[in-house]
């Protein structure tokens, strides 16, 4: 008889809606379909890396699918440069020799883009690693989408909608923070479906002057109240620029060391944006004379309970991630593709961004309802 498979599991990256299905869809699938064992570590790749281990078996799966958050924990820890007490180190070795120690087959890493590029340094490492997409940001490259997204587009888009009614009785321009530092999916697709008024994107760099002239022509029209949905990452055209600039030098770095400066002065840069929203609402009561106030929807739109299509997408991953590492197919995401899932290697995955095409079908549907993407 050949011997079980014995596969590692972890959850890594921010927390969303959907990594229990996720976990509980895998797990019920390797142990119960593919008998399979099954062996948890804490915290995401930090648990690999000092061998924190926690069973998981039939039980452990139970009442789980309808819960937030990660029964395993996360962490943002990078394997090859992990804070470890002192300084930075590289914990690759260890941990494939926890792995081995652990009688690991494979590991199957849960996260986001982050998360894909961590398990393709694992994967060129020697390891077999399968990755379930996982983000609410929805910019995990070659993935039609991944859970968490939905859910917090609904929490988005209710947000927007109580916003409204209170711009409305006090004619004000409410400014609402919305996930997505490098992605604008979250904004734009809630911002839609809430009928926010302006929507600022990463992709789309904005100018005060075209925001704060929707804005009063909407008060002239008889609309003396405006929302406004702006992602992380929006910047002014000339923030975006600047940042353009410190990208161009981090790419064309000749060495490690003006790389790292460059990096510098790219952190320097988010550090400056960071608050856009605030920075923003004072912008715009100073160009239209109305009053502005600030919501940041921050974690809330992570935490809590999956919707119905999260609890599905990670049950769906889970599974069919289950059914690949029976074959022995490892280096992979399980990307959803329409209704099914798709192997697709990994390193088509990691470091690969998916953001908003400037010509998306989503940006058309804005424009048409007259929504201000702000250029
Ligand atoms: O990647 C998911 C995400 O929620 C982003 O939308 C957000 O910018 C970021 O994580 C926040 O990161 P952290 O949890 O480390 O504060």
């Amino acid at each position: 008889m050949s011997k079980k498979k014995r596969i590692g599991i972890l959850t890594a990256g921010g927390d969303s809606p959907g990594l229990n299905a996720a976990i509980r869809g895998f797990g019920k699938a390797a142990i119960g379909h593919h008998n399979m064992e099954l062996v948890g570590f804490r915290e995401g790749i930090r648990g690999m890396a000092l061998n924190q281990t926690v069973p998981i078996d039939s039980a452990t799966l139970s009442g789980i699918l309808t819960v937030g958050g990660t029964i395993l924990g996360t962490s943002r820890d990078k394997p090859h440069k992990m804070d470890v007490g002192n300084g930075k180190e590289d914990m690759i070795p260890t941990i494939l020799k926890n792995c081995e120690a652990n009688g690991l087959d494979g590991v199957v890493m849960i996260g986001g883009g982050g998360t894909a590029k961590n398990a393709n340094r694992l994967s060129k490492a020697g390891l077999n690693v399968i990755h379930l997409p996982k983000t609410i940001d929805n910019d995990i490259a070659h993935t039609d989408t991944s859970f968490g997204f939905s859910t917090a587009l609904g929490i988005a888009t209710d947000a927007i909608d109580r916003l409204h009614s209170t711009a409305h009785s006090h004619h004000r321009i409410i400014v609402v923070e919305i996930m997505g530092h490098k992605a604008g999916w979250l904004a734009l697709g809630s911002g839609i479906a809430g009928g926010a008024d302006i929507i600022l994107l990463p992709e789309i760099p904005y100018s005060i002057d075209s925001v704060a002239a929707s804005i009063s022509k909407r008060a002239k029209g008889g609309h003396p109240f405006s929302v406004v949905a702006i992602a992380e990452g929006a910047r002014e055209i000339s923030d975006a620029a600047d940042y353009a600039a410190a990208q161009a030098l981090i790419d064309g770095a000749s060495n490690a060391d003006a790389k790292a400066a460059a990096k510098k002065h790219r952190s320097m840069l988010e550090a400056a944006h960071r608050g856009n929203a605030l920075k923003l609402a004072e912008q715009l009561e100073a160009a239209t004379g109305l009053e502005a106030r600030v919501t940041v929807l921050g974690y809330v739109q992570r935490g809590g309970t999956p919707n119905a299509e999260d609890r599905l997408l990670g049950t769906l991953l889970g599974g069919a991630g289950a059914d690949f590492v029976a074959e022995g197919k490892y280096g992979i995401t399980v990307a959803a593709k329409g209704q099914s899932a798709k192997a697709v290697p990994l390193k088509d995955v990691a470091g690969n961004l998916k953001t908003v095409p400037k010509d998306h079908p989503w940006v058309s549907a804005a424009r048409h309802v007259g929504t201000c993407l702000g250029d």
